[in-house]
C-alpha cells in the first residue's frame, strides 16, 4: 500500500494533521482500535488559550513556565500561546461549540493558571472535539482510515523514514508513504493506575526510539490528583474544573488541607496538589467537596456543568451537592516523548511526530492543566510545506516476522508480563521516588523483563500486537526509570525522596 502521509494515531493531533495534510496529498490514518478511541476522547477540562480582553499573553507563558519548573522549551512555549487563540477559533470554524454566555466564550480554571482562560464544553470538551474531528476526516475523500491497525515497526534506512509496518486483520502488511506522523499519545498504561484509556501503552516512543529519534524528559509523569477512588481501570478522571468551580480537598479530619499549603490553594499546580494527596492519604481517605455547602453551586448547576460526572458519581449513589467525593492520584500524562521541533520534525527525514507522544518542551518538567489539547492542535496545525514523494525500494528489503496466535503461550506469558510491569513502574517511578530503589531494584527488574520477553519472540522472529505492546512498555518503562534515576534532584513532577 502507499500513501502521500500515514499518520499513526487518531487522536486531536493526528486527525486534526490529517485534515490539513489532505489538502495536499492521499491520507491513510491506521488508528490501533476505532478512530475514536484516544485519550483526546477522555480529556475532560478543556484547552487553555488567551482568549479574554483582561487576560494577558505574558500571563499564560508565565504560568506554563513557573508550573513547568522553568524546565520548559520558552521559545516553543511563546510560539505555541501566541496560536494558542487561533487554535481554538479553528475548533469552532470546523464546528465545536464551546460553552458560550451571551455569545462570549464561557472560561474556567485549572490548576497552576492565575487567569480564568480554558475554554469548554461540559465536562467532555475532548469527547466533543474527537467527535467533530472524526465526522470530518470521514467525510473527506482525501483520507482512508484503517481501524484495529497496530504500527509494528517504522520502515527507516539512513535516517529516513518510508512509511511503516502494520499489523492488521492478522496479516503483516507494509505501508510505504512519503512522510510518516507519529501521533499515538501517551504512557499512561505503564502504570498500575492511570486515567488514560487502554490504548496509551507507548507505542509511538517505542517506534520512534528503534527508528533514532531522540527522546527527553521521559521522567516526568503527570499524576492527576483526583481520580475517584474506585478499583476500576482506567481510573475515572474528576476534572480539575471541579475545582475551577469552586470545590476543594478535605481530609478525613474534615480539614480543607490545600488552604494554607499554596497561595492558590486547591488550585496549586498538579505536581504539588498530587503529591499533598498522597502524603494525606497516609492518614485516611481524601475527598472532593462539591456541595452546594462548599461551593455555593445548585445540583442543577453541578448537573449541567458536569454532565458526564454527576451521571457516573450518580451510579455509585454519590451527590455531587451533597455527598463527598473519595479522589486518588493516578498517572495521566507524560511531559517528555520523542523531541520534535516547532514544526513536529524528529530528526529522522520524513518522520513527523505531534501530540502527547512529543517533546516540544512546553510542559517542562510539569504540565499546566489543559495545555495538552492546545500543544496537540497548534503543532499539528503545521502544514508540511512541499510535499516531497519518497522513491524506496524499502518494500522489496522489509523483513517480516512471524505472527503468533492470540491464545499462544507467549500471548499468555506477556499479559502476565504487562501485569509485572504496571505494578513496578507504579511502585518505583510514582508519585514520590528513591533513586537508590531505581536503580537497585526497578531498572534490573525490568531489564529482566526485556530478556523474557526477547526470549519470548524468539529475538523478534515471532510477534503479534500483545507481545510488542508488552514490549514497547518495557522498553519506554526503562527509558523512564533510566532518565528518573539520572535525574538527581526533585523537579515538578519528578519528585525524589532520599533514604
Ligand atoms: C482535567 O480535566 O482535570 C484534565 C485536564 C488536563 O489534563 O489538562
Amino acid at each position: 500500500m502507499r500513501t502521500n502521509f500515514l499518520v499513526i494515531g487518531s487522536g486531536i493531533s493526528g486527525l486534526n494533521f490529517a485534515l490539513h495534510a489532505a489538502k495536499k496529498g492521499r491520507v491513510l490514518i491506521v488508528t490501533k482500535k476505532k478512530l475514536i478511541d484516544s485519550s483526546t476522547n477522555y480529556a475532560q477540562g478543556g484547552i487553555a488559550a488567551v482568549l479574554d480582553k483582561t487576560d494577558d499573553f505574558k500571563q499564560h507563558v508565565k504560568d506554563t513556565l513557573e508550573t513547568g519548573a522553568y524546565h520548559n522549551n520558552k521559545k516553543a512555549v511563546v510560539f505555541m500561546i501566541k496560536n494558542s487563540a487561533a487554535a481554538v477559533h479553528r475548533l469552532m470554524d470546523l464546528g465545536v461549540e464551546f460553552a458560550k454566555e451571551n455569545g462570549q466564550l464561557k472560561l474556567t480554571q485549572e490548576g497552576g493558571h492565575h487567569h480564568r482562560r480554558i475554554a469548554y464544553v461540559g465536562d467532555y470538551t475532548g469527547k466533543e472535539i474527537e467527535r467533530i474531528l472524526v465526522k470530518r476526516v470521514k467525510n473527506n475523500k482525501n483520507i482512508t482510515i484503517i481501524e484495529d491497525a497496530f504500527a509494528l515497526k517504522l520502515i527507516t534506512t539512513n535516517k529516513t523514514c518510508f512509511g511503516a509496518q502494520i499489523i492488521h486483520k492478522n496479516k503483516i502488511q507494509i505501508i510505504l508513504a512519503d512522510q510518516t506522523i507519529v501521533a499515538t499519545g501517551g504512557i499512561g498504561q505503564l502504570f498500575e493506575y492511570t486515567t488514560n484509556p487502554p490504548i496509551s501503552t507507548g507505542d509511538g516512543i517505542a517506534l520512534g526510539i528503534e527508528a533514532g529519534c531522540k527522546t527527553k524528559d521521559l521522567e516526568f509523569i503527570q499524576f492527576h490528583p483526583t481520580a475517584l477512588e474506585k478499583n476500576i481501570y482506567p481510573r475515572f478522571l474528576i476534572s480539575e474544573t471541579v475545582r475551577g468551580e469552586g470545590a476543594k480537598l478535605i481530609n478525613s479530619k474534615g480539614e480543607y488541607f490545600m488552604e494554607k499549603l499554596h497561595p492558590l490553594k486547591d488550585l496549586a499546580p498538579r505536581d504539588i496538589v498530587a503529591r499533598e494527596i498522597y502524603s494525606q492519604m497516609k492518614n485516611g481517605p481524601v475527598f472532593l467537596d462539591s456541595s452546594t455547602k462548599c461551593t455555593g453551586h445548585t445540583k442543577k448547576f453541578l448537573q449541567n456543568r458536569f454532565p458526564q460526572i454527576y451521571k457516573h458519581l450518580l451510579k455509585d449513589g454519590i451527590k455531587m451537592e451533597k455527598n463527598l467525593i473519595p479522589v486518588t492520584p493516578a498517572a495521566h500524562y507524560i511531559c517528555g516523548g520523542i523531541v520534535t521541533d516547532l514544526h513536529g520534525r524528529t530528526g529522522i527525514k520524513n518522520l513527523f511526530a505531534f501530540g502527547e507522544v512529543t517533546c516540544t518542551g512546553v510542559h517542562g518538567a510539569n504540565r499546566l492543566a489543559s495545555n495538552s489539547l492546545l500543544e496537540a492542535l497548534v503543532f499539528s496545525n503545521q502544514i508540511i510545506k512541499k510535499l516531497k514523494k519518497s522513491v524506496t525500494k524499502a518494500d522489496t528489503k522489509i523483513k517480516s516476522p512471524k505472527l503468533l496466535a492470540k491464545n499462544s503461550r507467549q500471548t499468555k506469558t506477556a499479559l502476565i508480563l504487562k501485569q509485572e510491569i504496571k505494578h513496578l513502574m507504579w511502585q518505583y517511578a510514582g508519585i514520590i521516588r528513591k533513586r537508590s530503589l531505581i536503580k537497585q531494584e526497578a531498572i534490573p527488574q525490568m531489564q529482566k523483563i526485556i530478556t523474557k520477553l526477547f526470549q519470548l519472540s524468539q529475538n523478534k522472529t515471532l510477534t503479534n500486537q500483545t507481545l510488542t505492546e508488552t514490549e514497547n512498555m518495557a522498553k519506554v518503562g526503562l527509558l523512564i526509570l533510566q532518565a528518573a534515576n539520572k535525574r538527581k534532584k526533585s523537579l515538578g513532577c519528578h519528585f525524589v525522596q532520599a533514604i
